[in-house]
């Protein structure tokens, strides 16, 4: 959901996007085969959209890249900054597979447009380790056993380190249900929980 606070992207909006991705797809559709007809705007092609500059930063990097304005967060990072701990579970918004930080707060990344990145600080699993060790949530997950196949566990750690720091992981039933947007097929609850549980003293002293 879009910021309605949030001033350092106003220049896109979501129904601009959604605009420019209509006029592009009915466009290229229309295209006749003699090519007389061209969409307008030097950006804009039916096969790539309209693109936009966005400067941001990725786990402490400075990083600049041209993208679709259609593109989300998460095919960005996996795409085209090869960052693919960060996982395409539903791709709806559902699961929590593709949970990433902007600025510090957990969001869906499928659910939300690259764009959103622009000026701001974004955080992946792979950016959160120490020089010679792990995070502490990390540790706590091999602790407890939180995982098994793992493919959501990228997205529990990140959403595990977001619930610490709102303050909503005091209790093993709060922990559950700011943790209930992230889902684990495998069933690895009772360690996920235990996992925050033991983490979160040392994330609020950090
Ligand atoms: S892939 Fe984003 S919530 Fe499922
Ligand atoms: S560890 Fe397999 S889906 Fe969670």
């Amino acid at each position: 959901m879009s910021d309605p606070q949030d001033t350092r992207f106003p220049e896109i909006t979501r129904r601009q996007v959604l605009e420019v991705g209509t006029v592009v797809s009915v466009s290229g559709m229309m295209l006749p085969t003699s090519g007389q007809a061209q969409l307008s705007g030097p950006q804009a092609s039916p096969e790539n959209g309209v693109t936009v500059g966005l400067n941001f930063r990725v786990n402490s990097k400075e990083t600049s890249l041209e993208i679709d304005a259609r593109a989300s967060l998460l095919d960005m990072l996996r795409e085209r900054l090869q960052l693919v701990g960060a996982k395409k579970g539903c791709d709806h918004g559902q699961c929590g597979a593709c949970t990433v930080h902007i600025d510090g707060r957990r969001v869906a990344s499928c659910l939300t447009l690259a764009a959103k990145a622009n000026g701001r600080e974004v955080t992946t699993i792979e950016g959160i380790a120490g020089q010679d060790r792990l995070h502490p949530m990390q540790q706590a997950f091999i602790d407890h056993d939180a995982l098994q196949c793992g493919y959501c566990t990228p997205g529990q750690i990140m959403a595990a380190i977001a619930c610490v720091r709102e303050g909503h992981a005091t209790t093993p039933d709060q922990i559950r249900e700011y943790m209930s947007g992230n889902i684990c097929r495998c069933g690895a609850y009772v360690g996920i929980v235990a996992a925050i549980e033991q983490a979160a003293p040392q994330i609020e002293r950090s």
